[in-house]
C-alpha cells in the first residue's frame, strides 16, 4: 500500500476508495488479476446549504432580556461595504477586536500610542447602538517585549502606564475589560494555580502583575466591568484552578467584577461540561457578572496533541463535512444557548467571529477548512442559528 495522505485516507473511508486504488494500480499485496476488495462505505453526503434567513434583529431580540450578543471582529469587517458589517447591524448588539485591542496593535513600540483601529472600532460600535467588550489588557501572547524589560517596579510602571491609558481614553465607552487573559496554568500537576509566562517572569517570579492591572484599571474607569478571562473552563482541573485564583482575588479586595468563559468548544463537547464551569462560579461567587467570550465550536475534536503539538490532528473535511457533523453543531449551539438563558449571571456571550470564512480554526491549530461559527462561508445563516433561534426546527 502506498503512503496516502491525510486527504487520500479521507477519500479512502468516505468511499472513493475504487477510483483511488484504481489509480495506484490495484494497491499493496493484490496482483494485477484480482481486484482490490471495494470499501463500501456510502459517501458521505454533505448537507445542504441551510436557507434560513432571520429577521432583522432576530438573534439579539431574542436574547434581549438575558445578555448581549457580541462578535468578535476586525475594523476590516466595519466597512459599510462589507457583507459582515450589514450582518453585524442586523444581528449583534456587542463587539469585541479580535486582535486589534491587543498591546502588539496599541502601543507597538513604548511610549506610542497608535489609536487608529480601536477608534475605529468602536465609533462603529456607537454609530450602530452596540457595546464594546474590551480585549484584552494583559497577555502573555501580542504583547512587545519591551513590556517585559527591567526591573519588577519597571515592569509594573509601565503596565500600569499602559493600562491607564488604554482604559482611560474609552472610560464610558467600552463597558466591559478583559484585564487579564489566560493567567492559569494548564499544569494539572502543577503546585499553584499560574500559568509561568513573560509576565510571570518580569514580575520576578509572582503573579503579582495581575493586582497591578486590575487595580490600574479600576482607578482609570470606576464603572466599567472587569474581567479574568480563560480557556477550558469546561475541565475541572482548569476550572478549579480559575476558581482559585477568583477566590483569592476577590477576598484581597482585588476589584474583579466578572469572570470570562472563551468557550472554544469542538462537536464533541457535551454542552453540561461548559455550563457546569458557570456554574461553579455562581455556587462560588454569588453576584460576579459572567461573559461567554469567545464562543465556536470546530468541527474537530482535539484528540489531545492537535493544539499542543499539531500532531493527530483530524484530517481536513474540505468541502464534505459530514451532515451528522453539521447536525451535531448545530445542537450544541442551541443547548448552549438554552443553557446560557437559564443562567442569570451571564450577561454577554460573544462569537469568535462573524462567519467561517473569517475564523482563526481555519489556520489553528493547522490550516484546514473549519466552519465553527453561525454563518457560513458564503454569509448564509447556519443550521446552527436556526437551531438557537426555533426550537421547533430539527437541525
Ligand atoms: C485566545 C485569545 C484571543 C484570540 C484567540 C485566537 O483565545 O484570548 O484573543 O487570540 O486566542 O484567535
Amino acid at each position: 500500500m502506498p503512503n496516502f495522505t491525510a486527504r487520500d485516507r479521507l477519500k479512502l473511508l468516505t468511499g472513493g476508495a475504487a477510483a483511488l486504488l484504481t489509480g495506484c494500480g490495484g494497491g499493496g499485496g493484490a496482483s494485477s488479476t484480482t481486484p482490490p476488495p471495494v470499501v463500501v462505505t456510502p459517501p458521505v453526503t454533505p448537507p445542504p446549504a441551510s436557507d434560513f434567513v432571520p429577521e432583522v434583529g432576530q438573534f439579539r431580540t431574542a436574547f434581549a432580556g438575558n445578555f448581549e450578543i457580541g462578535a468578535a471582529i476586525q475594523d476590516n469587517q466595519t466597512v459599510d461595504s462589507a457583507v459582515d458589517a450589514q450582518i453585524l447591524k442586523d444581528q449583534f448588539n456587542s463587539i469585541s477586536a479580535e486582535f486589534q485591542m491587543k498591546p502588539e496593535i496599541i502601543a507597538p513600540t513604548e511610549g506610542t500610542f497608535d489609536w487608529t483601529i480601536p477608534d475605529t472600532l468602536v465609533q462603529f460600535a456607537e454609530d450602530n447602538d452596540m457595546v464594546v467588550r474590551g480585549h484584552a489588557l494583559l497577555w502573555h501572547l501580542a504583547t512587545p517585549d519591551y513590556f517585559f524589560q527591567g526591573t519588577p517596579a519597571e515592569v509594573r510602571a509601565r503596565l500600569e502606564n499602559y493600562v491607564t491609558e488604554v482604559v482611560s481614553r474609552y472610560r464610558g465607552r467600552i463597558f466591559a475589560w478583559d484585564v487579564v487573559n489566560e493567567v492559569i496554568t494548564d499544569d494539572d500537576s502543577a503546585t499553584d494555580p499560574y500559568r509561568r509566562s513573560n509576565w510571570w517572569d518580569a514580575s520576578g517570579g509572582n503573579a503579582d502583575y495581575i493586582d497591578w492591572a486590575f487595580n490600574a484599571a479600576r482607578a482609570a474607569d470606576p464603572d466599567c466591568l472587569l474581567f479574568i478571562n480563560e480557556y477550558s473552563t469546561r475541565f475541572s482541573g482548569k476550572r478549579g484552578r480559575y476558581i482559585d485564583v477568583i477566590r483569592d482575588l476577590v477576598d484581597r479586595g482585588i476589584p474583579v467584577d466578572g469572570v470570562g468563559h472563551q468557550m472554544h468548544l469542538n462537536v464533541d463537547t457535551q454542552a453540561s461540561s461548559a455550563l457546569a464551569a458557570i456554574d461553579a462560579v455562581d455556587d462560588e461567587f454569588m453576584g460576579l457578572v459572567q461573559h461567554v467570550t469567545e464562543l465556536d465550536i470546530s468541527l474537530y475534536p482535539d484528540p489531545g496533541s492537535c493544539f499542543e503539538t499539531q500532531t493527530g490532528c483530524r484530517a481536513d473535511y474540505g468541502s464534505n463535512v459530514p451532515a451528522s457533523v453539521i447536525s451535531r453543531q448545530a445542537e450544541l449551539y442551541r443547548a448552549l444557548f438554552n443553557g446560557f438563558t437559564e443562567r442569570s449571571s451571564i450577561t454577554s456571550v460573544t462569537t469568535w467571529g462573524v462567519s467561517d470564512a473569517q475564523s482563526w480554526l481555519n489556520d489553528v491549530p493547522i490550516t484546514r477548512t473549519n466552519a465553527p461559527l453561525l454563518w457560513d462561508r458564503d454569509r448564509q445563516a447556519k443550521s446552527a442559528l436556526q437551531a438557537i433561534l426555533d426550537p421547533d426546527f430539527t437541525p
